[in-house]
């Protein structure tokens, strides 16, 4: 086992993720004490994390399955001592959906005779247009799915080998496929709709006039960024924090922390993307199937691009390669997958005194570290946004193309808009929800909730103008299970009870909502029952290592009410103690015609800003600066 310790690079941080050989030595040592045969493969090889940052032991977590029989195991790895530490069967689990099993889901369908035939009815032929894309189909209790861990392949066809496929639905189509037996469970044909075959293409291939007049803009740094990068520690104008990166949630940031004076305080203690679901909303044909777990059946993280130097980002750029596995075990680079750079952002404040003409501005900027997903027709991009007055904000951007239907039977469009004739787009929603380990100057942590109240009228509000500020701690986790009330312009603190501040203030960070969204998630849907998380636009848990997974550990063809609906059940305490939070919040998608053939990128997100954290503005240090490279036009 000489060969896998030195693979443990000695000057790691606890923290850093694993390195491509501590992937291949994981696999290696967990196959050397479990051999599952010819049908093992590798759902998961990740860092476990460690509890404190003085642990010198360096571990894997480690999940693994059978394609024979189904069986998946959980090992925890010390790769320091090349050895296993715990394995844990788990009995109806079924792994994520793989990148490896993309393709070969299509190729299984192909293969199949009925399947082939049912493209012919529709007149297609030539195969190698066909794109049968692979959806995860949740659990809806038909006999022939039992036991199985299933595919439902979803069909579109290409007019020619770089047509955007799209714009071509094969409506009422998909093959059930068994992706660990290797076999069609069962062709779904409801009945044949003429495939449109209209282009719609986006790429420059194939655009003929270009837009005149777009002069250069061109970011500038010419003494470099304002970070400092160390292995995968961020140092960046007052804030610091460390990178790292999942195959299932991508990015996480730990240790978010900002300079207070000679402190160094803490805010969050790990910040990821946990979960997402994209429901459709059209009841017949392949479509109730589509409720793709993003996270939990995909892994958003092995789904990253590599990023292009001047084209995704602009300026100065510091990249971080991703390193995920693949299922044989092995490791996958993913080069430049996260991208760090600063960027200018407007004005920070400004006043000009009207009686003295003293007039100040400074330039606000933020730092952004982010990475792009592309899960099949659809783009997400994850910006994390650091700001200088201690603002932390994460602005999901959705681009790539609408996933695309045919019309119905009579040619009406059912539960859509039409984009294109013979081409609709239906209603969907893409909900989001993160992970907040909170650590607000200082592990022990409560949530407040605050309502802004209109006082009713009386003697003590004769002009009917007074507003109260209502704050109610949430103190347990069934009372923490929170919803925003536009009403009361409702938000949330996260505040350190256990310490006050000069001016006589618990310090606190301000959660604000703004794109919290309601989901029908009727009990009877697949939302309903797998994704409790959409119910509640806030929920509260005390901080566990085990509790990382909103939707369940397993999602893929889940069972009803899994994590967080589960764990908070238990109504534990959540008040000055280490808390979770997870805020749920998304994109209500009504299709535009204008989000075809090729979406322009629209916004969700949320921010967390300082309240009561500092005693004043903390920005007063920054310089005036002003651009040499401006000038009038
Ligand atoms: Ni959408």
């Amino acid at each position: 086992m000489d060969t896998v310790l030195a693979g443990v690079r000695a000057e790691s941080h606890p923290l850093d993720p694993l390195s491509s050989t501590e992937i291949a030595a994981a696999a290696q040592i967990v196959r050397a004490g479990h051999d599952l045969g010819a049908g093992m493969r590798f759902e998961t090889i990740v860092l476990h994390e460690p509890d404190s940052p003085a642990h010198t032991d360096r571990q894997a977590f480690v999940a693994t399955y059978d394609v024979a029989t189904g069986d998946l195991f959980e090992a925890i790895v010390s790769l320091t001592r090349a050895t296993i530490l715990r394995w844990t069967p788990r009995p109806g689990a079924k792994p994520r959906i793989a990148p490896d099993e993309f393709l070969l889901a299509e190729e299984i369908a192909k293969q199949d005779p009925r399947f082939v035939a049912a493209l012919a009815k529709r007149g297609i032929t030539d195969l190698s247009l066909v794109c049968s894309d692979p959806w995860s189909c949740g659990v809806f209790g038909h006999k022939d799915e039992e036991g199985r861990r299933l595919i439902q392949t979803i069909t579109w066809v290409r007019n020619s080998p770089h047509d955007n496929q799209y714009a071509h639905p094969v409506e009422g189509l998909s093959a059930l496929v068994d992706i660990n037996r290797g076999e069609v469970v069962r062709i779904d044909d409801h009945g044949v709709v003429p495939v449109p075959r209209e282009e719609a293409n986006y790429l420059a291939r194939f655009q003929k006039v270009w837009r005149e007049g777009l002069k250069p803009i061109e970011v500038v740094q010419p003494e470099g960024p304002s970070f400092t990068v160390d292995g995968y520690g961020v140092e960046w104008c007052g804030w610091r924090f460390r990178v790292g990166f999942t195959p299932r949630e991508g990015l996480v940031l730990h240790d978010l922390r900002i300079r207070d004076g000679e402190s160094w305080r803490g805010i969050v203690k790990r910040a990821c993307l946990a979960e997402m679901v994209v429901p459709y909303g059209h009841p017949s044909g392949v479509h109730p199937r589509k409720n793709a777990f993003d996270c939990g059946e995909y892994g958003i993280g092995v789904l990253a691009n590599s990023l292009t130097l001047g084209c995704d980002c602009l300026g100065a750029i510091h990249y971080f390669d991703a390193v995920v596995n693949r299922i044989d075990g092995s490791a996958q680079v993913i080069a430049n997958a996260i991208c760090l750079h600063e960027e200018d952002c407007g004005i920070l404040w400004k006043h000009s005194d009207f009686r003295t003409g003293d007039s100040d501005v400074r330039r606000s900027r933020r730092l952004v570290i982010s990475f792009i997903a592309t899960v099949g027709n659809y783009e997400y991009g994850f910006y994390w946004h650091l700001y200088l007055d201690g603002t932390i904000e994460l602005d999901v951007k959705l681009t790539g193309i609408v996933n695309t239907a045919g019309t119905m039977q009579d040619g009406t469009t059912g539960r859509g808009t039409r984009v294109a004739s013979g081409v609709v787009g239906h209603v969907h929603q893409h909900v989001f929800n993160v992970r907040l380990d909170m650590a607000v100057d200082g592990p022990n942590n409560t949530v407040v909730e605050v309502d802004t109240v209109a006082d009713p009228p009386g003697p003590d509000n004769p002009w009917h103008n007074a507003l109260s500020i209502k704050e109610t701690p949430l103190l347990t986790e069934k009372a923490a299970r929170r919803r925003t009330d536009p009403a009361h312009m409702r938000w949330w603190k996260i505040v350190n009870r256990e310490r006050t501040t000069a001016i006589g203030h618990h310090p606190g960070y301000k959660l604000a909502p703004h794109s919290a969204l309601r989901t029908p998630a009727a009990p009877g849907s697949q939302v309903g029952q797998r994704a409790g998380f959409v119910s509640h636009d806030i929920w509260v848990t005390p901080t566990r290592g085990d509790e990382r997974w909103p939707a369940g550990d397993y999602v893929n063809q889940s069972g009803p009410g899994e994590g967080l609906p589960a764990w908070t059940e238990q109504d534990r305490p959540v008040a000055d103690q280490p808390i979770t939070v997870w805020h749920s919040f998304g994109h209500n998608h009504v299709v535009r015609p204008e989000d075809y053939p090729v979406q322009p990128v629209v916004h969700c997100g949320f921010m967390l800003q300082p309240f009561g954290f500092f005693d004043r503005n903390p920005t007063l240090d920054i310089p005036p600066a002003k651009s040499s490279h401006s000038c009038c036009a």
